[in-house]
């Protein structure tokens, strides 16, 4: 972001944390749920960063160290400060005064329990100040006011925030409604929050009195109207089933946007990192966890799941397949049903069209898995490794265990337990011979009606 005089603007981003979440009934913190597999304070982060904010500080609660991890996991650069009493939003930003003190053009506050902010919002926040305001607030008209601060215009002009507590019957009137987010001049920043008291009907310190005080100060403040998608707070389980239902909306319309074919949208689930290639189809009743990167023209068929892999040009998966984190087929890779995939590299071409389990392993390029194989991957103890060959053909029911070797184009007979390394080339099965003795189930049913006949 760059102010008129051309120099790039920089950006302090203050993260509210210390919720207390209690309408959650959870005993994992808020900001700690996740929607589109990532908590809301990653979501929050990222827009964060996106939108230029290069420093930023997040303030938890007392003993948050979950909370403050999970930051540092997504903006390594963040400071966390402790918010010891929850005093109000005014008090929670002051915690973080240090990161006030060190300085920045933009301040952008946030909350960390509201998701769905984009980066391209705080960029115009921050595009009214490098305009010459000192407070800019994010502006909507929700369906249902109620609960929500007004925002008290005089044409372009914001005069003041009245939260629904303190307001008048007049004021309760109005529509236009504070959506909590705030940028402030980074010059002024902290002289006008020290200004704020806690003289309210809540006996809180309320950031939103920094409007009124900005104005006292002979400085602007403007309102940017929003969404209400965009400020959505999450108190409640069934909020965050609703936010999540918009994230979900917004993710399946860019796959499409970005020429993915998606047969029952409304179906398939995603996660915000989901990366799908074009001509890539999904179809009904799919559910994508966090980390999977589908390539161009690969197929996603119905009731599959996926989570941690990647999923080569052209392969087909599913329906009914399960790829498990480590999951990584390569180009026309086939996975068919009931086949569950993890911790494995399945080279171009090979197949597992039915009913396996393939665990810690490598299958060479053009190999063949029959159904009901198993990689018997774990002792009880360890995990070990199977490796395949390229071109093997593993027969149906076959057990591997682990660690075990299969050379380039051996071939398993149906129904062996193999416990030792294959040479390329081979043959190698392990069953007892078969037995067949003539006449003997005609003999076994006359046997047992005439029994029944006695009796
Ligand atoms: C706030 C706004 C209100 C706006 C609404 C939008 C104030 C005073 N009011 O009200 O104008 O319409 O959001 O949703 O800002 N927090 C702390 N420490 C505290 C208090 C709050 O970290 O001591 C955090 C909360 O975890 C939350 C955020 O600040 O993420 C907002 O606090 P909350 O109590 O939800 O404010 P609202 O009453 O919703
Ligand atoms: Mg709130």
């Amino acid at each position: 972001m760059n102010s008129p005089n051309g120099h790039q603007r920089s950006c302090l981003a203050i993260v509210l944390a210390a919720g207390e979440g209690t309408r959650m009934r959870s005993s994992t913190p808020k900001v700690l749920h996740s929607i589109g597999g990532k908590t809301l304070i990653a979501h929050v982060l990222t827009a964060a960063t996106q939108a230029g904010g290069a420093q930023v500080a997040v303030v938890v609660g007392p003993g948050r160290d979950d909370v403050a991890a999970e930051a540092r996991k997504v903006a390594p650069q963040a400071q966390v400060f402790e918010q010891t009493e929850r005093l109000g939003t005014a008090h929670a930003v002051l915690a973080a005064r240090k990161a006030l003190e060190a300085g920045a053009d933009d301040v952008l506050v946030m909350f960390a329990d509201t998701p769905l902010v984009t980066a391209e919002t705080l960029s115009q926040l921050r595009g009214a100040l490098s305009g010459g305001a000192a407070v800019a607030v994010l502006g909507f008209t929700p369906k249902d006011p109620t609960g929500y601060g007004r925002l008290v215009m005089s044409g372009q002009d914001l005069t003041a925030i009245v939260e629904e507590k303190d307001a008048t019957p007049e004021q309760r009137q109005i529509g236009f409604c504070n959506g909590g987010l705030m940028a402030l001049a980074g010059k002024q920043a902290l002289a006008i929050i020290d200004k704020i008291g806690n003289a309210n009907a809540k006996g809180e310190y309320y950031l939103t009195d920094a409007v009124a005080i900005a104005r006292g100060m002979g400085l602007k403040a403007v309102a940017i109207e929003t969404g209400e998608d965009d400020v959505r707070g999450i108190n409640t389980k069934a909020q965050l089933a609703e936010t999540e239902a918009v994230l979900q909306t917004r993710l399946r319309n860019a796959a499409m946007e970005a020429g993915v074919t998606l047969v029952a949208p409304e179906t398939v689930f995603l996660s915000s990192d989901t990366k799908l290639g074009r001509d890539v189809t999904i179809e009904p009743n799919v559910v994508f966890g966090p980390g999977v990167t589908v390539e161009e023209g690969a197929t996603i068929r119905s009731f599959s799941h996926l989570e941690g892999a990647h999923v080569g040009r052209g392969a087909r998966v599913g329906p009914f397949a399960r790829l498990r984190p480590g999951a990584k087929l390569g180009v026309d890779v086939h996975i068919g049903n009931f086949v569950e995939v993890k911790a494995a590299t399945i080279e171009d071409g090979a197949k597992a069209n039915h009913l396996a389990y393939i665990g810690d392993a490598r299958v060479g390029a053009g190999a063949n898995i029959g159904a009901g194989t198993i990689t018997c991957n774990y002792d009880g103890v360890d995990k070990h490794k199977t490796d395949i060959g390229k071109g093997a053909f593993i027969g149906t029911n076959s057990s591997l265990v682990a660690p075990v070797k299969i050379g380039d184009g051996a071939y398993i007979g149906s129904g062996s337990v193999i416990t030792k390394d294959v040479p390329a080339d081979a043959l190698s099965f392990e069953r007892a011979e078969q037995t067949n003795k003539e006449g003997w189930a005609a003999r076994f049913r006359a046997a047992k009606a005439a029994r029944k006949k006695k009796s």
